[in-house]
C-alpha cells in the first residue's frame, strides 16, 4: 500500500499500514460510476475499504448512503480540491477523460504518490500506465505494482470484452493477426446516446404507429415514412446522424489516416493488456512481438452490449475441438457457444448478454482461406467487463483482497 505523502494530510484520510484504506470515488453517479458502485455493493467491496465520496458539482452535499456502507465523510468532498486528494492513498475515478486531463497532472505535480484507478482513456497508452484486466493480464499488473506503476486504466471496452471471451487465445500465443468487425450499442456513447437511440425509436414508431396497426397498410408506405422521419424528424444531437434504423461505421475521432481512434485501440491496447510489444509500464517485461491486430468499428442500434465479429489467423491448424477448449477455459467468464442457430440466436445476442458478467463466444469455424484461418463472434456488456469491473477488481488487487 501506497502512502499519501503530503505532511498535512488528515488522520482520518491517511493510509496507515494494516488499517482500511481510505479511497476516493470519483464519477460514482454517472453511468460507468453507478455500475461500478452496484458491482462493489454486490461484492461486498465496501468492506475493505473507506469511501470517501466526491463531487465536481455538487460539494458539501450530502453523500450518499448505501445499505452497509459507512461513508469516511458523510459531505461530499471538492472533486478539484487537490488539498484534500492528495490525502488519498487511492483515488478511484469514472468522471471521464476531461476530468483526469484537468487534475491528475495537477495532483503528480503536487506530489501525491497514490494509486489512480480510472475509467477514461486519457492515461491509457502513457508508459507509466498499466491497462487493467486481471483474469487476463494479472501477472503485468503484478510486475507494475511491484515496480512502483501507479496509474491503471480500465481498458477500451470492445478490446476488454474481446479479451475477455477469446483471450485463452491469445495468451497460449496462438494468434499470428487477427481483425474486429464491431456492433458497438448505444451506450458507449454514454447515457445521452443511450436516451437518443430510445427517443429515435419511438419517433420513428409513433410516425407510422396507424398504418402498422394495419395489417392491410403497404410495407413500402411504412417504409417511405420512416425514411422521410430518419432524414428530417429525428433529433441526433448526440451521433450527429440517425441511429434507430441504421448504422454508423466510425467511432471515435478520426485521425486523419482513415483510421477511426476506436480502431487504432483495439491493436494497440489489446497488446498493452498482453504485455506484448515495446514501451510498456516499468517492470513489465515483453511478452513478445505485437500481434498485429485490427478494426473496423460500427456502431448499432444496441443498447447496452458490444458485439464483434473476428477474423483470426492462428499460428498452428489447430482441432477444433482443441480450439473451443482453449476458448472456454480463457477465463472464468468465457463461455463457449456451440456454432449451432438454435445456440447462437438464444445465447450470443446483446439481449442475452446484457446484465451478465459471462462472455459468449460463438461462430467459430475454419475459414475458406486456410486451416489456420477462424471466424469468432462474441458479444459482452459493455458497462460491466466492459468498463467497471476490472476497476472493482484493481481496487481489490490495489488493497490485498483479489
Ligand atoms: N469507445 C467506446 C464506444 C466506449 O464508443 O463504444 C467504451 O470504451
Amino acid at each position: 500500500m501506497t502512502s499519501a505523502v503530503n505532511s498535512s494530510v488528515s488522520p482520518a484520510l491517511s493510509a496507515v499500514p494494516g488499517e482500511t484504506p481510505s479511497v476516493g470515488l470519483i464519477g460514482w453517479r454517472g453511468m460507468v460510476g453507478s455500475v461500478l458502485i452496484n458491482r462493489m455493493l454486490e461484492e461486498g467491496d465496501f468492506a475493505h475499504i473507506n469511501p470517501v465520496f466526491f463531487s465536481t458539482s455538487n460539494a458539501g452535499g450530502q453523500a450518499p448512503s448505501f445499505e452497509g456502507v459507512t461513508p469516511e465523510e458523510t459531505i461530499l468532498q471538492d472533486a478539484f480540491d487537490l488539498d484534500t486528494l492528495i490525502k488519498l492513498p487511492i483515488i478511484v475515478t469514472a468522471q471521464g477523460g476531461d476530468y483526469t486531463s484537468e487534475v491528475y497532472p495537477k495532483l503528480r505535480q503536487a506530489g501525491w504518490d497514490g494509486i489512480w484507478i480510472d475509467a477514461a482513456s486519457t492515461l491509457r497508452m502513457a508508459e507509466t500506465s498499466i491497462i487493467a484486466l486481471d483474469p487476463i493480464n494479472r501477472e503485468v499488473i503484478d510486475a507494475g505494482l511491484a515496480a512502483g506503476v501507479k496509474e491503471f486504466i480500465g481498458g477500451n471496452c470492445t478490446v476488454s470484452n474481446m479479451l475477455m471471451g477469446l483471450g485463452g487465445l491469445f495468451t497460449h500465443d496462438l494468434v499470428e493477426w487477427g481483425t474486429a468487425m464491431t456492433y458497438q450499442a448505444a451506450s458507449g456513447g454514454g447515457a445521452k446516446h443511450m436516451r437518443e437511440l430510445l427517443n429515435q425509436f419511438g419517433t420513428l414508431h409513433s410516425t407510422v404507429a396507424e398504418d402498422l396497426s394495419d395489417p392491410a397498410a403497404a410495407i413500402l408506405d411504412i417504409d417511405r415514412a420512416v425514411l422521410e422521419a430518419q432524414r428530417n424528424d429525428l433529433d441526433a444531437t448526440q451521433f450527429g446522424v440517425p441511429l434507430a434504423g441504421s448504422l454508423i461505421p466510425w467511432i471515435d475521432a478520426d485521425l486523419g489516416n482513415g483510421v477511426a481512434k476506436e480502431e487504432w485501440k483495439a491493436g494497440v491496447e489489446t497488446n498493452k493488456i498482453l504485455g506484448r510489444g515495446e514501451n510498456l509500464a516499468p517492470g513489465v517485461t515483453s511478452r513478445g512481438a505485437a500481434v498485429p491486430f485490427d478494426s473496423l468499428c460500427v456502431r448499432v442500434g444496441a443498447l447496452r452490449s458490444h458485439s464483434q465479429a473476428l477474423t483470426l489467423k492462428l499460428r498452428e491448424d489447430l482441432p477444433l475441438a482443441e480450439i473451443e477448449q482453449i476458448i472456454a477455459s480463457g477465463t472464468e467468464w468465457s463461455s463457449f457457444v456451440p456454432n449451432e442457430k438454435d445456440a447462437t440466436v438464444a445465447r450470443l445476442t446483446p439481449v442475452a448478454a446484457t446484465g451478465s458478467l459471462e462472455i459468449p463466444v460463438g461462430r467459430i469455424r475454419k475459414l475458406e482461406m486456410g486451416p489456420e484461418y477462424i471466424s469468432a463472434f462474441t458479444v459482452g456488456d459493455q458497462l460491466l467487463w466492459g468498463a467497471a469491473e476490472p476497476l472493482r477488481r484493481m481496487l481489490l488487487i490495489t488493497v490485498g483482497k483479489l
